[in-house]
């Protein structure tokens, strides 16, 4: 635990950070110093519950004693590796993502983050199919660089629209319903119907990509009702 002072020198230290997404003059951040399992430890001694899991990525606890000591043993080895080399461990990572991934897969391309793994699947798609538009959702969030915030469907893409060839649509959402539903089942049965509308109105022959989070989390967690995201494969393959 710091002292008054110590917690004070933090928030001092933090005025040099830019923190994204956010009105800087208006910051309070809270000084979180440690945490363990699903507990963080602030700088003034006070613990607390994170509902949040961080950004909803730290979803096996805090410093999970397997978790830091891989870390440390990797870091003793190799911390960083060019990307044209081989290496064990990447090998390794790659195949058990495959494993769970299942077929049709049989590559993993590891990025940066999330918006460069978006904005390169993006292009990926933009590329194999030769057709241009991305279909995304509102109240959706898909990262902060030049494609990925375009296809971010809330209102902080506005001032961002510099990428083209995006199209937002509303996904399923009972509790805010965008379709006039009275139950799950048909809001997914509506909400297939609009994407279904949208995918003839835009011209099939224009989409590259259908781009969705399974449980959008950083724009609202929304567990989506059974039956959105077969059907929207089935969208897709249709
Ligand atoms: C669904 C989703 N996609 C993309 C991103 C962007 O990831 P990153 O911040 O690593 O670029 C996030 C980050 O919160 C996210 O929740």
């Amino acid at each position: 635990m710091t002292d008054e002072v110590d917690a004070g020198r933090t928030l001092e230290l933090d005025r040099a950070v830019f923190h994204s997404w956010s009105a800087q003059g208006a910051l309070a951040p809270l000084d979180v110093e440690r945490a363990h399992g699903c507990e963080v430890v602030l700088g003034d001694g006070r613990t607390l519950l994170d509902f949040s899991s961080q950004l909803v990525n730290t979803n096996i606890g805090h410093t999970h004693p397997r978790v830091v000591e891989a870390i440390q043993r990797q870091a003793a080895l190799l911390p960083t590796v060019n990307p044209a080399h081989a290496n064990r461990a990447r090998g390794e990572a790659a195949q058990r993502i495959l494993r769970a991934a299942g077929e049709p897969f049989s590559k993993v391309f590891f990025t940066n983050g999330g918006a460069d793994a978006n904005e390169n699947a993006i292009r990926m798609a933009r590329l194999t199919t030769g057709r241009d538009k991305v279909l995304s959702t509102y109240r959706s969030y898909h990262g902060n660089t030049g494609a990925a915030v375009v296809a971010t469907g809330d209102w902080r893409r506005v001032p961002n629209e510099y990428a083209r060839g995006h199209v937002h649509f509303w996904g399923p959402f009972p509790y805010r319903s965008e379709f006039w539903s009275t139950s799950p089942e048909q809001e997914v049965e509506r909400a297939l119907h609009a994407l279904r509308r949208i995918v003839e109105a835009e011209g099939p022959g224009s989409i590259a990509a259908i781009l969705i989070e399974t449980v959008p989390g950083t724009a609202g967690v929304i567990v989506p009702p059974p039956g959105w995201l077969a059907g929207v494969r089935a969208v897709c393959d249709e």
